[in-house]
């Protein structure tokens, strides 16, 4: 009998653990830290602002057909692959066939430069958390906004604070960390946002929210919605950079992927609608613009908890769950470079932190300035955070997922029938991944990019 690829594969190569993999070694940890990093900056932050931008309803529409119909193939196979190979992502592209080596590299390359912005709204987490504290009265927060994000000093100050924070989290012992932040901040951070929906649905106007919210203007279709869906549907889940590639990377042969994929599925989707349903009734009621952009969410949260006794304290408690929630994000696209320069160049991990901190460094400075003295440079008519924002998730999360199911697929010739035990089910996610998800992610990129 002929050996299928991927067990010669496990065969040939040892597991090398490194600290995050001995905490996944678990499914129960390695759930919750495949949730941390699904549930993050990408749900209050991004998906009500990109949203917002494209057309409300018929978005969100778009966007969980996408999440219920074909992410689950792409994030499968990303589990799979890093479950199968067991090793960081060039070296398990690598393994597949050595001329797959590039795209190995891509992985690393999309997490540096989503890293590039994401960190900088880590950055502006912690200022709401310093205001909270402080209790500081801001009579506009659209004017302070502005304000912050264009004083270059403080935005880079906050920005590196925030790197540093993940970069040592990482470096250091990381399990009980994602443990706690997982376990015990997410269902607090849960509870937070149900009690600032119900507030903000009482909210005079709440209705004019969620009807942009759920129900659809058909006239609002376009080519670059459907692509914005796609790439918030693969930011938010974490997939095409290679950081659930690594943690299935450290899961151990008799862990089941099937039921993680679900259960990422199901916690990130909630997390996603629970921010909306928190935010579009605010926007409407106090008369802001919902397509306003990066900056959607840090204008209206704040005006909510203008209006609650005790305001601050609810505010300072929300922004730091927030910012336990971006920072298990945070990790999980820096453990991606980390886990290459730590197994393939033998590096320890304190000099790939060391590195990485630097290279990083070198890509968010610029994008943090371009609110403010960069702001005048433009490429493709963006400043530097958005290009970098549209680049990785409408351009190369999209190329890196559509490599990995033409891989996983045709090469190392992952079939259903080993993971599901219906075999209806297990043939259409063959054919899904084989023809169906890879025909879809390049019709979308064609007509998003055209
Ligand atoms: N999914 C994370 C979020 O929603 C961001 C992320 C993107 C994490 C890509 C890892 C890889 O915040």
């Amino acid at each position: 009998m002929v050996m299928p690829t991927y067990i010669f594969l496990i065969l040939k190569n040892p597991v090398l653990f490194s600290q995050i993999g001995c905490l996944l070694t678990s499914r129960f940890t390695f759930i919750l830290a495949a949730v941390g990093s699904a549930v993050g900056l990408g749900n209050i932050w991004r998906f009500p602002y990109i949203m917002g931008q494209n057309g409300g309803a018929i978005f969100l529409i778009v966007y969980l057909v996408l999440i219920l119909t074909i992410c689950f193939i792409p994030l499968f196979a990303e589990l799979a692959v890093g479950k199968i190979t067991k090793k960081e992502c060039i070296g398990a592209y690598e393994s597949i066939n050595p001329k797959f080596k590039f795209l190995g590299f891509l992985n690393p390359l999309t997490g540096i430069l989503i890293s590039s912005f994401y960190f900088i709204v880590g950055g502006w987490i912690i200022d709401y958390i310093y205001l909270s504290i402080a209790d500081t009265k801001i009579a506009d927060y659209g004017d302070y906004f502005g304000f912050f994000t264009q004083n270059s000093v403080s935005a880079c100050a906050f920005t590196l604070i925030f790197l540093l924070m993940c970069i040592l989290f990482t470096a250091r012992g990381v399990k009980k960390g994602i443990e706690f932040a997982n376990y015990v901040l997410m269902p607090l951070f849960a509870v937070i946002l149900v009690c600032l929906i119900i507030f903000s649905l009482n909210l005079p106007n709440a209705k004019l929210g969620l009807e942009y919210m759920f129900k659809p203007d058909f006239s609002k279709i376009n080519a670059q919605m459907f692509l914005a869906a796609l790439g918030q549907a693969l930011f938010t889940l974490s997939i095409g950079m290679g950081a659930l590639l690594t943690y299935g990377s450290y899961i151990k042969e008799d862990k089941n992927i099937t039921k993680s994929t679900y259960t990422i599925i199901f916690s990130d989707t909630l997390f996603a609608l629970m921010a909306g349903i928190m935010i579009f009734p605010a926007i409407f009621s106090f008369g802001l613009e919902p397509s306003s952009g990066a900056g959607l969410v840090f204008i209206t949260i704040p005006q909510i908890f203008a209006q609650i006794p005790h305001g601050n304290i609810v505010s300072a408690a929300f922004f730091i769950l927030l910012l336990a929630a971006a920072i298990t994000s945070g990790i999980s696209i820096i453990e991606v470079p980390i886990a290459s320069m730590v197994e393939r160049w033998k590096l320890t991990r304190g000099k790939a932190c060391l590195i990485l901190f630097c290279i990083i460094s070198v890509f968010s400075i610029p994008a943090t300035l371009s609110f403010g003295i960069l702001s005048g440079f433009k490429i493709l008519d963006k400043n530097i955070f958005d290009f970098l924002d549209f680049i990785t998730s409408s351009v190369l999360m999209p190329i890196n997922a559509l490599f990995l199911c033409i891989i996983a697929g045709w090469f190392l010739k992952i079939r259903g029938e080993h993971f599901i035990q219906n075999k209806i089910i297990a043939k259409l996610f063959d054919i899904g991944l084989k023809y169906v998800v890879p025909i879809i992610l390049i019709a979308l990129l064609y007509i998003g990019l055209k």
